[in-house]
Formats: C-alpha cells, sequence, structure tokens
C-alpha cells in the first residue's frame, strides 16, 4: 500500500509499505478514506517530538472503510464506514472506566503519561498512523464510530480530534454565563474552542493570533473578537485594558510549543531544545487571566520541563487544567450540534490533497502557506 513515512526532520514522502495486517483477534484494518494533518503532526514533522522513527507513518485524524475484522470484534464489520478517535484505549482500564480515554493505562507500553495514540511516534505507542491507504485499528470495538448517514465524511474527520479537543479545551475552562474567554491561537483547535465558548455561555470570545487569514476565519466561523498580538505592545496590558484591569475569566492556550511573539523561548525551544515548548502563549495566558481564574492548556508540549510562571499562577490562585483529549466523551453531544446545524466542523477545511502531494501539504501546514487552516487528505486506494 501507499503510506506517508517520515524520512527526518521537514523530510516526508509516500512510499509502498506493507500492509498492515490483524495482529490481535480485536483487530480491524480500516481503508482510509479521508485524512488530516494536524497542527500536532507539525510538532513531529519538525523532530520536536521524541522517538520519532524513520519509516514511520503520521496520521490520527482519518476515516475509512472496515476492510477486514479480527475474530473477536464484535460491532463491526466489512464494508462499515467509521470514524476513529486519535486516542487509542482499551476501554476496560482504570482511566478508560471513567472516561478519561487518552490516559488509558493499557494501550501505550513505553510511557505513564499518555495513552497511546495514531501516529504519533513511539512515544505515543508507536502505532502507525492513518495518513495511508490502510490502517491497523487496534481495540477495534473501542476505537471506532459508525458515520451516521447524515453525516459527512469531512464533518466526521473533524471530530476525530481537531473540534472535540477546542470544545474540551472550553469544557475545561468551566465557562460561566458572561464570562470573558480569551483564546490564545486561532489554528482549528483553537478556532472550535472558541466556537464552543459560546455553546458554554461565553458572554464574550476573543482570539489572538498572528495570521491575519485565521483571525478573519476566527471572526466569520466562531463570530470572536481579534487581536492580532503583532500589533500590540503588551498583550497582557491590553487584556487588562479591555477587562477594567481584571484580566479574563477563562484564557484557553491552544498554540503549544512551538509559539512565536518572544524570540528567545523559540530560539531556546526549537532550536536549542533546551526546554519542551515555548510557553509564550501559557504565560500570555497566565497573566492575561485574573485572580482566581482558569487557564486551560490543550497546546501539546514535550516531556521535558518548560519556563512556565508558575510562581505568578500560584499566587494569583489560578486552576490550570490541561489534558490530551478523550475525543470518544465527547462524540455524543458534539453529533447532536453536528445533526442540529449548531457546529459545522468542516467549514474550516482550506485544502483538499491527494495522498501523493502530502509532502506538500506538510511544508504549506509548516510555513502557514497559501492561507491555510485545516487540509485533508484523500488516498485513494486500490
Ligand atoms: N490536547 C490535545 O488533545 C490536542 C489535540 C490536538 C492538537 N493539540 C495541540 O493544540 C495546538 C494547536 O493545534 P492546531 O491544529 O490548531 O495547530 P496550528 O499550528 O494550526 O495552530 C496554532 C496557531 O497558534 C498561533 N500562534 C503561534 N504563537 C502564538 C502566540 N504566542 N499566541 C497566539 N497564537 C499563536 C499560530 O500562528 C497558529 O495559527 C498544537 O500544539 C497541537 O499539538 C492538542
Ligand atoms: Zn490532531
Ligand atoms: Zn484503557
Amino acid at each position: 500500500m501507499r503510506a506517508m513515512v517520515y524520512r527526518g526532520p521537514y523530510r516526508v514522502r509516500v512510499e509502498e509499505k506493507d500492509m498492515p495486517t490483524i495482529e490481535h483477534p480485536n483487530d480491524a484494518i480500516v481503508r482510509v478514506t479521508c485524512a488530516a494533518i494536524c497542527g500536532s503532526d507539525l510538532h513531529l514533522y519538525h523532530g520536536l517530538m521524541p522517538d520519532t522513527r524513520v519509516g514511520f507513518t503520521f496520521g490520527h485524524e482519518f476515516t475509512g472503510i472496515v476492510e477486514e475484522v479480527g475474530s473477536s470484534v464484535q460491532s463491526l464489520r466489512r464494508g462499515d464506514r467509521v470514524m476513529m478517535p486519535f486516542n487509542i484505549s482499551c476501554g476496560a482500564c482504570f482511566f478508560c472506566a471513567r472516561q478519561l480515554y487518552s490516559s488509558c493505562h493499557n494501550t501505550n507500553a513505553n510511557a505513564t503519561a499518555a495513552g497511546g495514540m495514531f501516529g504519533y511516534s513511539h512515544t505515543a505507542g508507536g502505532y502507525d498512523g492513518g495518513q495511508a491507504e490502510f490502517v491497523r485499528v487496534p481495540f477495534a470495538d473501542v476505537n471506532h464510530a459508525i458515520i451516521p448517514e447524515w453525516m459527512s465524511e469531512e464533518d466526521a474527520v473533524l471530530l476525530t480530534d481537531a473540534c472535540p479537543t477546542g470544545y474540551q479545551a472550553a469544557e475545561m475552562g468551566d465557562i460561566k454565563e458572561g464570562d470573558v474567554v480569551v483564546v490564545f491561537g486561532a489554528g482549528p483547535v483553537g478556532l472550535f474552542a472558541a466556537k464552543s465558548a459560546w455553546l458554554m455561555g461565553a458572554g464574550r470570545v476573543i482570539v489572538v493570533d498572528h495570521l491575519d487569514w485565521r483571525l478573519q476565519m476566527a471572526r466569520t466561523f466562531a463570530h470572536a473578537e481579534t487581536l492580532n498580538f503583532t500589533q500590540v505592545n503588551d498583550v497582557v496590558q491590553h487584556f487588562k485594558d479591555v477587562t477594567d484591569n481584571l484580566g479574563a475569566d477563562v484564557c484557553i492556550e491552544a498554540v503549544g510549543a512551538e509559539a512565536d511573539g518572544a524570540g528567545f523561548q523559540h530560539l531556546a525551544t526549537v532550536k536549542m531544545k533546551l526546554q519542551g515548548g515555548a510557553p509564550t502563549a501559557l504565560n500570555w495566558a497566565i497573566d492575561s487571566v485574573r485572580k482566581a481564574g482558569i487557564v486551560s492548556v490543550v497546546g501539546g508540549f514535550g516531556p521535558l520541563f518548560s519556563a512556565v510562571k508558575f510562581g505568578d499562577a500560584m499566587n494569583k490562585g489560578l486552576t490550570i487544567r490541561t489534558a490530551q483529549c478523550s475525543v470518544k466523551r465527547h462524540w455524543p453531544r458534539l453529533f447532536q450540534h453536528v445533526k442540529n446545524g449548531v457546529l459545522k466542523p468542516s467549514a474550516i477545511v482550506t485544502h483538499r490533497l491527494a495522498l501523493d502531494e502530502i509532502a506538500e501539504g506538510y511544508h504549506m501546514m509548516s510555513s502557514k502557506l497559501d492561507n491555510v487552516v485545516k487540509p485533508l487528505v484523500f488516498p485513494r486506494a486500490a
């Protein structure tokens, strides 16, 4: 089969690779019909995620058609149209029993920090991902939903990560009616966080980025106010000025390890690898939220420490909540929102590529070219 493979930092290409096989009776093999490139994939592409091996296939957001099922799979048949959460979970451990699927204790032998994920390096279990014609789905009974007839494939693929992650980001902010919510990052995750903040009762939503076309989408798709952080002297002071000197009630960090905005932080992280992520947006969030406010962090950071302003957070009495999204937990509610027309996740899709064009797709995402927000990839399997 054809699959995207990692060749080293900033180098990916499409190669012939062995077909995945059923390795356990509860596996399924899925023929991928649509996959997405995620902001999280850039951390792998840039060589910032430990143990990303040459030959590994990325892709944790995909939909497809069941090709084959293992002998103990109960709830799937060949031909079913399915979507997978980016988390791989066992469904039975302490964490899965509490719907904390991203913390599954059985699917990532390599670490106790996070559960398994599709296509996210050996740090996340070493499972080849879905930017390929076929993919193996472990614990297949647990890790899928049949795509309802009324749901488009492009909406479904956005529900495998970006949309539920934004939704969980807002949920972790424990937004009260009328709250001022500031979202750092106008990528897919930040856009969905802003949209979700309204659903949870926010009175004012402000999205921060420096890419004008993404801020434009924050205004049209998420109906938010926007701030281009390059156009103010001091982001934190700006939020004090617009909130009677109090600060925002809730700040959501949807930027992660590769934040721009403070050159030395970026240098210490991306170039010198001295810390596990440039916490520029996270520190802005800590400083921009009011005393006793909530900072919700879904931006991806590496396992190494980062220079986070923890003393300020402690003295202000902040609540900091953070997680890899437990995607499946949010599906029942999000499916309703999509069915009722409250949410149209695919509205943020900007590019549709063939699998053979995926290297260009990564380059475009990495360099933020051609007004990209969310590119989809369509492998055409024989
Ligand atoms: N927790 C989870 O489960 C989960 C799931 C998906 C993605 N993520 C992470 O969420 C983050 C966002 O994902 P995405 O797909 O939207 O990525 P993205 O790269 O498309 O978007 C990030 C945005 O942040 C902007 N930005 C950079 N520095 C900034 C700053 N200092 N202040 C404000 N904005 C800034 C960038 O211009 C970009 O538009 C990534 O770190 C990703 O790894 C986490
Ligand atoms: Zn993703
Ligand atoms: Zn589990």
